[in-house]
């Protein structure tokens, strides 16, 4: 929505007068390194011009209101002092969550009023809810003069999401949605959180993303068990060295010692995490070196794994994959995010784009029953204030 009509949908909504602030907050895609965050690895997300617009106000007492346009209808209304999750409302909970993280900081936050719109679905893997988190913590850190980095606001962006939401996520999106730069990737190496900015030159090419709009029900749980698994693999592979992330280790030095994991199901997921980091980092070589198609060819082998070793896809997002590496001018396609659902992303020729959407979301709907959505993604700024 734009953000003139949203400023008056904010004063219908709120009524007139005070000094109103606006934010865009974007969603990322990643261009390759999945589950290697939380595991001490590199990724290669961007952040996307598709996200999250929103419009502040502080009010003189201790009431927060929320409210969204995608949503519609009246707004929601917390008092500073009752901050608690509650299921039933949950795109509040990670406003709530940044709120919470202020406070336990000691930090002064006092009442607001606050608006939303979002432009991507709440459940495609595009990070809303890092979208979300950020443009409140950069807000909050604005309105109250709190004074914090950008980096501090990520870290706590991650930690409302780990403490109060409960998913026990890596620092990708938060950092990817806060950090992004318009038309580059991030090369982030997860344990340092030093950044190198790659810029994309797509070449006659262009990122679309594909919605499979498959729910991704197990998204919070799943998500939790690998980690767990990851974790086992360390704990089994530590008889035989100081570890205690699995990107500590090389691949020779897996190969090595990967025996030491006897659970088989803990073995596959590391094996995946040591190859997947490697991919990133020769996958980061490849785009510096403007060789795009022996990028879009580890993003077909990050597919593989995921699908074989970490076992995240699952038939939505695996058969829009194969859809899609079936086309012409296809350098490569993967699915994207933590999985169970959600968007692939894919490499194409730009004279091949129409048609790749039109094959692609029609052997999907065939093949799943299920109508996808597309984007054309654009590299976008990272949380910001607009206005
Ligand atoms: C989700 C998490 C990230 C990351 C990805 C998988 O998006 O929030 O921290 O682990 O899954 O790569």
């Amino acid at each position: 929505m734009r953000l003139e009509r949203m400023k008056e949908r904010f004063e219908k909504l709120y009524g007139s007068g005070g000094e109103v602030f606006a934010y865009h907050s974007p969603g990322r895609v990643n261009l390759i390194g999945e589950h290697t965050d939380y595991n001490g690895g590199y990724v290669l997300p961007c952040a996307l011009t598709l996200g999250t617009c929103g419009i502040i106000r502080k009010r003189e007492n201790r009431l927060l209101r929320f409210a969204s346009t995608n949503i519609g209808g009246a707004y929601i209304e917390i008092g500073l002092d009752q901050i608690e999750y509650n299921r039933e409302h949950s795109w509040v909970n990670y406003l709530l969550g940044v709120v919470a993280e202020f406070q336990n900081l000691g930090l002064p936050v006092g009442g607001l009023e606050l608006l939303l719109s979002g432009d991507m679905s709440s459940n495609a893997g595009l990070s809303s809810s890092a979208s979300v988190e950020m443009l409140m913590a950069a807000a909050l850190n604005e309105l109250f003069e709190t004074k914090l980095e950008t980096i501090e606001l990520v870290k706590l962006a991650q930690r409302a999401e780990n403490r109060f939401v409960g998913v026990n996520c890596g620092i990708m999106d938060q950092y990817a949605v806060g950090m992004g730069k318009k038309d580059r990737a991030m090369l982030l190496d997860c344990t340092s959180l030093a950044c190198e900015y790659i810029p994309v030159e797509p070449d006659g090419h262009c990122l679309i993303i594909g919605n499979t709009n498959s729910p991704r029900n197990l998204a919070g749980s799943g998500y939790n068990t690998r980690r767990e698994e990851c974790e086992r693999a360390v704990k089994m592979l530590r008889s035989g060295h100081e570890i205690t992330l699995l990107g500590q280790l090389t691949p020779a030095q897996f190969e090595t010692d990967k025996h030491r994991i006897t659970c088989p199901t803990a073995r596959k997921r590391a094996t995946h995490v040591i190859y997947e980091i490697e991919r990133t980092k020769q996958a980061a070589e490849h785009l510096r070196a403007g060789n795009l198609a022996a990028f879009g060819e580890l993003m077909n082998q990050s597919h593989r794994s995921l699908a074989g070793l970490f076992e995240v896809t699952g038939k939505a997002l695996d058969t829009m994959v194969n859809a899609a590496w079936k086309q012409e001018g296809v350098l490569g396609s993967r699915m994207t995010g933590a999985g169970f659902g959600g968007c692939t992303v894919s490499l194409v020729k730009e004279s091949c784009a129409g048609a790749f959407i039109e094959n692609v979301g029609k052997i999907y709907k065939e093949e799943t029953g299920i109508e996808a959505a597309f984007y054309t993604a654009g590299i976008g700024e990272g949380t910001r204030r607009i206005g």
